[in-house]
């Protein structure tokens, strides 16, 4: 497994979205914790749940869909934007015969974690922003699952950021390629209101801002176009209450490694959320996007 940019832990320039500080701030301080939460697959993000699901099962079920939306069996190369602990890239490899699996993230732990576990040729990991990154050769197909609630941290740059990644996104692709992207988004929440949910906000996600399906769909015009979309906004009532149930069981190992105050915060998070996507307030996209190739009306991207 090459690591060629993973020693390089400073973001270049100025940057939409979380910082390496704020994500890691979120995720390596907590890795050991978040073991204690996660089932073993080690998956933070939604899963997609049927009747007669594990919490396990329902994670790989949605690993496989976010696969076939990309036609991502048998492909050459696949690139993972936000790969947390390597699940989606593992799954890529062993499963789905991917010749070369590719995953971003801007946490260490991560990186540690997936070299440790999955260190094979087949897979490449990265500490490196997607803003940053330029692959060596175009990939047949791009997953991102739970990362775009970090791209944007404010209001006004919002679509400008995701606009910056779809144009990325696009120049990865090689022509005809897909983007299976996996995002929260504000639900039944007006669009004026100005103050944030400051516990989410400040507390657990710092320097992060979830997204409009609106502002995702215009921001993609002339790149993408959607072509299948769903809200599985209760998938994620039944995620967070298995993240709940998991840190209730292992209160007590959880108290050996971080404070009472942290399991406490994350208690709250894992109810206020559940509570939030069970509301509407929240939702969960899953959206297919094909590349446009070719700009048929003339003035555009491509
Ligand atoms: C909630 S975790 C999701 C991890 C994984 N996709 C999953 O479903 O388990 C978010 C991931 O996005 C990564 N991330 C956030 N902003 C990023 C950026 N600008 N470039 C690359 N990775 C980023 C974090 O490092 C982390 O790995």
């Amino acid at each position: 497994m090459e690591k060629t940019h993973a020693d390089n832990n400073t973001a270049s320039t100025e940057q939409y979205g979380a910082s390496h500080e704020s994500i890691q701030y979120h995720y390596d301080i907590g890795n050991e914790f978040l073991s204690l939460v996660q089932e073993d697959g080690r998956n933070y993000s939604c899963a997609m749940w049927k009747d007669g699901d594990t919490h396990e099962t329902a994670q790989i079920r949605k690993l496989d869909y976010h696969v076939e939306q990309i036609r991502g069996t048998n492909a050459k190369r696949i690139l993972d934007i936000g790969c947390g602990w390597g699940g989606l890239l593992h799954r890529l490899t062993s499963e789905h015969n991917v010749q070369k699996a590719v995953g971003l993230t801007l946490s260490k732990e991560q990186i540690k974690f997936i070299q440790q576990n999955y260190g094979n040729p087949k897979i490449d990991v990265y500490l490196e922003n997607w803003q940053d990154y330029v692959p060596e050769e175009r990939f047949d197909g791009i997953i991102s699952l739970g990362a775009f609630e970090h791209f944007a941290k404010i209001e006004e740059d919002k679509v400008e950021a995701y606009q910056k990644f779809f144009e990325k996104c696009h120049s990865f692709l090689k022509p005809g390629g897909r983007l299976s992207l996996q995002t929260m988004g504000y639900g039944d929440v007006p669009r004026e209101r100005k103050h944030k949910d400051l516990f989410i906000a400040k507390e657990v996600f710092p320097e992060s801002d979830l997204p409009r399906l609106a502002d995702i769909c215009y921001a993609s015009e002339m790149l993408f176009e959607v072509e299948y979309l769903r809200n599985d906004r209760l998938d994620y009532v039944k995620t967070m209450r298995a993240w709940f149930e998991n840190l209730r069981r292992n209160r007590d190992k959880a108290l050996k490694i971080v404070s009472q105050e942290v399991v406490e915060r994350y208690e709250r998070l894992y109810r206020t959320m559940s509570f939030s996507f069970d509301l509407g307030a929240f939702v969960l996209y899953r959206i297919t996007f094909k590349r446009i190739d070719q700009n048929r009306i003339g003035d555009g991207h491509h």
